[in-house]
């Protein structure tokens, strides 16, 4: 479980706060979808839970300890993450990039290839095309997965993934959704989920908190938050997808 408690996180010594106030809980096996537009502080607040980022001021705990105690290392083996952007390194080959995390880990090469042959084909990439390609020869989704697969690595129990499905077309985007339930299903992670897509909210969301200006708007259901919005800020946000979703019968 992760918990947020009252998080605040200034970049400029408390004078502007990008994210406050923040307040939620991630449940074991759940999927939130930290949902708000560009500038609202989604990734910001992804990155005070595993300390790329250091809070201002409240706490966050995994696995009930309070990440400020927690050793960054350790703490981001057991938290996987997907960066914003694909964030590949380019000059080594697909196989290497996803077993990055192992290499610090002090695993052999054999040990490495094996498990990134693994990892591969759990993202759908067959190895024996794929391993010894550059990113340079991947299509934007392709690389996509690799990214996923290299979160992955150190089967971490918690995955942050921060738009990893962001600059995709509509079909892309479409299947690797499908593709992360599915994973889900499989590999039971708990997982934090960055979109600025409602829609990908309501697909993937087991809950869903919406985030406005730093604000955290709201957090639960697709449902809830459809049928009885908190605020005037997310009302208007799902009026219209609400229309449609009634329309589809996926909401009632
Ligand atoms: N390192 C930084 N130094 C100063 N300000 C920052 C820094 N990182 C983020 N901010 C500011 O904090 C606010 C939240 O940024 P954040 O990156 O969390 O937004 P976001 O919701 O992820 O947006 P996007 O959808 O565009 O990725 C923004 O106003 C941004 O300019
Ligand atoms: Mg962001």
């Amino acid at each position: 479980m992760i918990v947020f408690d009252s998080v605040y996180k200034s970049f400029d010594g408390g004078e502007n706060y990008a994210v406050k106030d923040v307040s939620f809980e991630v449940h074991e096996g759940e999927t939130m979808v930290l949902l708000g537009s560009s500038g609202s502080g989604k990734t910001t607040v992804l990155k005070l839970a595993n300390r790329l980022l250091e809070l201002s001021s409240g706490s966050i705990e995994v696995d009930g300890e309070d990440v400020s105690t927690q050793d960054p290392i350790s703490l981001r083996r057991k938290i996987g993450y997907v960066f914003q952007g694909i964030g590949l390194f380019p000059h080594v080959t697909i196989e290497e990039n996803v077993a990055m995390v192992l290499r610090l880990l002090g695993w052999s090469k054999k040990e490495r290839r094996e498990k990134a042959h693994e990892l591969l084909e759990i993202i759908g990439l067959d190895p024996s095309t794929y391993a010894n390609r550059y990113p340079e020869a991947l299509s934007g989704g392709q690389q996509q997965r690799v990214g996923v697969g290299r979160a992955l690595a150190a089967d971490p129990s918690y995955l942050l993934m921060d738009e990893p499905f962001g600059a995709l077309d509509a079909l892309t985007r479409d299947t690797l959704q499908q593709e992360l339930l599915s994973l889900k299903e499989k590999l039971s992670k708990t997982i934090v989920f960055v979109t600025h897509d409602i829609f990908e909210a309501l697909t993937l969301g087991d809950r869903i908190a919406v985030l406005h200006d730093g604000n955290l708007e709201q957090v639960g259901t697709a449902e809830e938050i459809v049928n009885t919005p908190g605020t005037d800020f997310v009302r208007e946000l799902f009026e219209k997808p609400a229309k449609q979703l009634r329309l589809y019968g996926d909401i009632t």
